[in-house]
């Protein structure tokens, strides 16, 4: 199993170290156009394995697209991030760009490839691949639902006071501040309701913070997070390459799912060996449809920005 990480910054070099780490991976080939840089991620990523006890092979290259062919899963986190302040609907003039001349060069080396976008605004960014690269939809994915489900899991814990592990909940729709559908009706505390357990007021308070939950430490960081979206890249390109049909909620593009055409927005889908599987169709109260039209609405805006 061969994967590329395009971009060795730090969301790049954070999907390349939890790949890595998690030890499925024959190869990782880590890109970057900066001279030298992925160079030099990947020899200190290679030495810390003797530490991390992993046996994937890393190897840096600076933009020679030659070194990743015939990658099974090409990830791809270039472009600009956002800085405090910005929305990632601003990155798309520069980022969109690059998105569309990198999958180019990426399916130019490696056809088969399974495509991951991570780079913002990532929605729209999965669509600009789908428009442009003409793969089949199962074989580009959008990672942002993953990420938004772990940082919702994260605030449920802190309101329940609980354990992380005790609590399970779900972030569908568009990978944006005033886009994501956090289920909170659907989360639970070992099965039993959330709402068991916080007020409806501390409910919503948890789903304030999760739609923010991006914007918040590009706030304290001066620019967007990397543990996170790296830990969350590494379980989707696990789910591929070990055939898991796992469940997450990823960018893909809708046929009538949903209630929605033309777009990718984040839904839950069972990743395995061939990409997206299936999209799950789960049902939805009016309210939660009503956000998921809003939010596709908003991705809709944002692709209109598009020259494809
Ligand atoms: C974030 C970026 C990866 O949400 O979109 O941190």
């Amino acid at each position: 199993m061969k994967v590329t990480v395009v971009g060795a910054g730090a969301v790049g070099a954070s999907c390349a170290e939890y790949i890595a780490i998690k030890d499925f991976a024959s190869e990782v080939v880590l890109l970057d156009i900066k001279e030298g840089y992925a160079e030099g991620k990947a020899m200190d990523l290679m030495q810390t394995a003797s530490l991390n006890g992993f046996d994937t092979k890393i190897v840096g290259s600076t933009n020679d697209y030659s070194k990743t062919a015939e990658s099974d899963i090409c990830v791809i986190t270039s472009g600009i991030p956002r800085k405090p302040g910005m929305t990632r609907e601003e990155l798309i003039g520069i980022n969109a760009g690059i998105v569309k001349s990198v999958s180019a060069s990426l399916i130019e080396h490696s056809p088969n490839t399974i495509i991951i976008v991570v780079s913002n605004p990532m929605d729209t960014m999965t669509y600009l691949v789908h428009k442009t690269t003409g793969l089949p939809k199962n074989r580009i994915i959008g990672m942002g639902g993953a990420l938004d489900s772990a940082r919702f899991k994260y605030r449920l814990a802190e309101a329940l006071e609980a354990p992380i592990s005790d609590v399970d909940g779900m972030v569908i729709g568009g990978h944006s501040d005033k886009g994501m559908v956090p289920l909170t009706r659907l989360a639970t505390r070992n099965s039993v309701p959330v709402s068991k357990f916080i007020s409806d007021e501390r409910l919503n308070q948890v789903k304030e913070d999760t739609k923010v939950g991006g914007a918040t430490l590009t706030k304290l960081l001066g620019t967007s997070a990397w543990y996170a979206p790296g830990a969350a890249v590494s379980g989707l390109v696990q789910a591929i390459a070990c055939d898991q049909r796992k469940m997450f909620p990823c960018s893909t593009l809708l046929e009538g799912e949903y209630g929605l055409n033309d777009l990718c927005i984040g839904v839950p889908v069972l990743l395995g060996r061939n990409g997206i599987e299936k999209i799950v169709e789960i049902e939805l109260t009016d309210a939660e449809q009503e956000h998921m039209k809003e939010s596709a609405d908003g991705v809709q805006k944002t692709n209109g920005l598009l020259d494809v």
